[in-house]
């Protein structure tokens, strides 16, 4: 449910707690719990894109920290780290929305980053 409400409106607002909250009999603490708890879920918006970078050992081991340092400006998106695509023979890997993007190198990553705006 929390995931819904985060893709319909980017963001989990006070009222969108208190209405999950209500709708699956749960006090307000226990839902904001579950929001603050999970770095996925946002309680305000950013409309920047989001690139989940895997930063688990096959693709740390293969350049993956380097990548996220090597963007010039690196507010235009937001980086998220996640911990294994499942891909981690052709890594460094990264998410786009529900797209993976493998063999990253630091041109292809600032490509990604063009490529998310
Ligand atoms: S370690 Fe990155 S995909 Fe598995």
């Amino acid at each position: 449910m929390l995931h819904a409400v985060q893709a319909a409106f980017g963001h989990i607002s006070e009222d969108a707690i208190r209405a999950v909250a209500k709708a699956l009999n749960l006090s307000r603490a226990e839902v904001h719990g579950v929001v603050s708890f999970y770095h996925d879920f946002r309680d305000a918006p950013d409309p920047r894109p989001v690139i989940k970078l895997c930063r688990a050992e096959a693709c740390q081991a293969r350049g993956a920290d380097a990548l996220a340092a090597s963007l010039p400006d690196q507010n235009r998106v937001v980086i998220e780290t996640v911990y294994c695509l499942g891909l981690c023979s052709v890594g460094p890997n990264a998410l786009v929305g529900d797209r993976p993007y493998a063999r990253l190198d630091a041109r292809k990553f600032a490509a990604l980053v063009e490529q998310a705006h």
